[in-house]
């Protein structure tokens, strides 16, 4: 059984924000996401010039675990060195269906810090996986 330690895997977020490329927004925002094997992998958010092709750092982080074999996770991590509090966004939150639909999931930033699930901030997600 894998221990998830949800305030661990929000430091891990929180380390991988200073490596954010955020000139455009000026949000620097960090995740961090624990596979069901143990392993924990990181992203940030990447902006670009052509606005449209940034990339969060949700997505970073899952894919950079897609990319190291990795399916199946447990729990997922947001960090935003800001005041404001970032929920992850729509496309995120579907990313996350695809693998791990019963998530769970913590963001936190500078003040706050809040635990949730991926049931509870996407209800009625689209699959093609049979149910
Ligand atoms: N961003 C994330 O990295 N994750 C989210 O869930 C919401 C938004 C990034 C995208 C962009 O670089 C900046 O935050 C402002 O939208």
């Amino acid at each position: 059984m894998i221990n998830i330690d949800l305030i661990e895997l929000l430091e891990r977020a929180k380390a991988a924000a200073a490596n954010a490329y955020a000139p455009y927004s000026g949000y620097k925002v960090g995740s961090a996401v624990l596979s069901s094997e143990g392993s924990i992998f990181t992203g940030c958010n990447v902006e670009n010039a052509s606005y449209s092709l940034t990339i969060c750092a949700e997505r970073n982080a899952i894919f950079n675990a897609v990319a190291s074999g990795q399916k199946s996770f447990l729990a997922l991590a947001v960090y935003v060195d800001s005041t404001r509090n970032f929920p992850p966004c729509g496309a995120c939150r579907q990313v996350m269906s695809e693998f791990a639909p019963s998530l769970k999931v913590i963001f936190g930033n500078r003040n706050e810090v809040v635990e949730t699930t991926l049931a509870e901030l996407l209800p009625g997600a689209f699959s093609l996986h049979d149910a």
